[in-house]
């Protein structure tokens, strides 16, 4: 081991006691990796600080030694940016836990980063308030990483990704600096709005520690359809006509294709609310104030697309048993990788108008580059965001840079992004100049090196600085 390792060990065993501290030989097993398929890397230590001047400790002991630090959340994340790295110290955030403050008349919540989204949903709502952030792993993902990773999800269509829900953070520079910044107004132009920089910079500028976030109105009432559609251009007709007819209520517009839903009713073996076959499986989802008013409201404009034969067939939830069924189908996909095996997952971004074309456009690439290849298609429409799980069924390692080649070579063509709402870890770095530009990706590298000069906080995520230079 480096001198240099042995003193940073040496310096962290000494400022953390107990189960603050970890040799790498001691790493427990869910530190060793993240959801990316990545192989398992053991690091020198894992520090899991109780406090944000621990995690600021933690860092700066480690830039005084020049060891890297790679920090970890809930390790959901599916393109390996809280990857352990070999030699490098894992911060793992997971003690740092708890709400620290529910101001109803601001309609804010102040929390830590390691809590888990779920307890944050809930305590907003114990409160009478809505968190709006929700997605498939809110059981164990933590709103540090969601928001290190300016998670997307269920709900972007109305109420934006997770930067639209933040109004304060605090965060670690690479240098150890802590930077308390807990604003909890709205209109707030004093000088750089800098959290923004640490929002989706997956852990590359700083460690996230605290944030303070905007709550909304819990809603009075949830309608949702699941509706079978034969024709692309109808799906992207009874967008509009959602956009126009439920206006702001409308909280979520989730497409699913046959193949998706192959998998999904059939190898996961979720029940589909519907009998027939359709080519698409749209979910319309819609919150409002009351049921009274609403629900009538909901019940018309549905029976309107009938009518008007953009939708074949509908089921329309009659309780909120029947709305959690209908998610039930999209969420089948988080099944995926215990049930159809190890796959690449992608979470492109590109016209929704364009996206039956994409995926006729990808199937092709997949069967003429990767032997068996199969591949599914489902997601966040409305946010033209496509999201397509593909894999090889016959080979015995996944040819994964053969499939994400296949894939973002086409995404490239469609002119869209290679990364929608998971960011870019790992996987999807060698792809990165597909969808952003040179200055772009220059300025990134800028960005990089003035705040983190010894390139210590989570390096080679995102992009490389060498490669770059
Ligand atoms: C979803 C996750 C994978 O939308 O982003 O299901
Ligand atoms: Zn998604």
């Amino acid at each position: 081991m480096p001198v240099e390792a042995q003193a940073c060990l040496a310096a962290l065993a000494s400022a953390f006691s107990g189960s603050a501290f970890l040799p790498g030989a001691e790493t427990p097993a869910r530190n060793l990796q993240d959801t990316s398929y990545l192989p398992p890397q053991m690091p020198l230590a894992v520090v899991r600080p109780d406090t944000p001047e621990g995690v600021a400790e933690a860092v700066r002991i480690c830039a005084q030694h020049g060891v890297a630090v790679v920090p970890q959340g809930g390790l959901t994340g599916l393109a390996g940016g809280a990857h352990p790295i070999a030699g490098a110290v894992m911060l793992s955030l997971e003690r740092l836990q708890g709400i620290e403050d529910i101001d109803p008349a601001a309609s804010t919540l102040t929390v830590r980063a390691g809590t888990p989204l779920e307890v944050i949903q809930r305590a907003a709502d114990d409160a009478g308030f809505f968190i709006p952030l929700d997605l498939g792993a809110r059981g164990s993902c933590q709103i540090g990483g969601n928001l290190g990773t300016n998670a997307g999800g269920n709900r972007v269509i109305r109420y934006g990704m997770a930067r639209e829900m933040v109004l304060g953070l605090e965060y670690v520079l690479p240098d150890g600096t802590l930077v308390t910044s807990l604003n909890k107004m709205i209109k707030n132009n004093a000088g750089y709005d800098l959290k923004q920089l640490f929002i989706g910079s997956e852990g590359t500028l700083g460690v996230i520690t605290r944030a303070v976030l905007r709550m909304q109105p819990r809603p009075g009432c949830v309608n949702a359809a699941l509706c079978g559609v034969d024709d692309y251009a109808d799906v992207v007709s009874l967008l509009g006509a959602a956009r126009r007819g439920l206006g702001p209520m409308l909280s979520a517009f989730e497409v699913m294709w046959a193949d998706y839903w192959y998998e999904a009713t059939t190898t996961v073996g979720v029940r589909s609310p519907l009998t027939g076959q359709h080519r698409f499986y749209v979910l319309v989802e819609a919150q409002g104030l009351s049921d009274e008013i609403d629900g009538p409201r909901f019940q018309g404009w549905i029976e309107a697309q009938f009518e008007s034969g953009l939708v074949s067939d509908a089921a329309i939830s009659q309780s909120m048993g029947d709305v959690a069924a209908f998610w039930a189908t999209r969420d089948a996909c988080s099944e995926f990788g215990s049930r159809l095996g190890p796959h690449v997952a992608f979470d492109i971004g590109l016209s929704a108008a364009r996206m039956d074309d994409f995926a006729v456009a990808c199937r092709a690439q997949l069967a003429e580059r990767v032997p068996d290849a199969m591949s599914v298609y489902y997601g966040h429409i409305g946010d033209g965001n496509l999201h397509l799980v593909a894999r090889s069924r016959s080979a015995e390692t996944q040819p994964m840079s053969q499939i994400s080649a296949a894939v973002y070579e086409t995404v490239r063509d469609f002119g869209g992004t290679i990364s929608a709402e998971h960011g870019i870890g790992l996987l999807k770095k060698p792809y990165l100049s597909y969808s952003r530009n040179p200055q772009e990706l220059a300025l990134m590298r800028r960005l990089k090196a003035a705040l983190d000069p010894q390139s210590i906080l989570n390096p080679g995520k995102v992009f490389d600085m060498r490669d770059m230079a």
